[in-house]
């Protein structure tokens, strides 16, 4: 499945050549390495996967590019665009949806101004809907991080945001 976020993002977050140089270097990728450890490390470092480190963990590795392109597409944890440090997940299961999580997901888009599966220009926020967050007892509810929001009013989800720490 390939959740690669695709937004339009702050074009000041990409590292320098010397910036992944210097990282590879510490990481010493080889051919027979373990290619997933390497890119978790590469996106721990960096926030996310810039084009310009796979390429060079491509030469560095001689594992062709397309088939690094593949790993990354594959596993929903890795992404190839910088994103928001806090993940905001909103719930859109039935036992949310039936206590509004529509209005919910929309409060929070007109607040950040972005949709699903994007980031704020400032990367603070990144913004994505689950199936369910399994809390439905909450409903509706949402995750920041590895926080729970439950029992919702659009009033107090605009309020969260606005005063949701850097
Ligand atoms: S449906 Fe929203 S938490 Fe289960």
């Amino acid at each position: 499945m390939d959740q690669t976020n695709t937004a339009p993002v702050s074009a000041a977050a990409e590292p320098s050549h010397d910036q992944i140089q210097a990282l590879l270097d510490q990481l010493e990728p080889r051919p027979d390495g373990n290619l997933i450890g390497l890119l978790q490390q590469v996106q721990d470092h960096f926030g996310y996967l810039p084009a310009p480190a796979l390429a060079q963990i491509s030469r560095r590795t001689r594992i062709p590019l397309s088939r690094i392109y593949g790993v990354v597409s594959f596993y929903a944890q890795f992404y190839t665009s910088p994103r928001g440090r806090h993940t905001i997940r909103c719930c859109r299961g039935t036992a949310c949806h039936v206590r509004g999580a529509g209005q919910i997901l929309d409060s929070i888009k007109r607040t950040l101004k972005i949709d699903e599966d994007q980031s704020t220009p400032d990367l603070k926020f990144y913004l994505e809907t689950v199936a369910c967050l399994g809390t439905c007892f909450l409903a509706p509810v949402i995750m920041i991080n590895e926080q729970y929001f439950g029992k919702l009013t659009t009033q107090r989800v605009q309020t969260i945001l606005q005063d949701y720490p850097d």
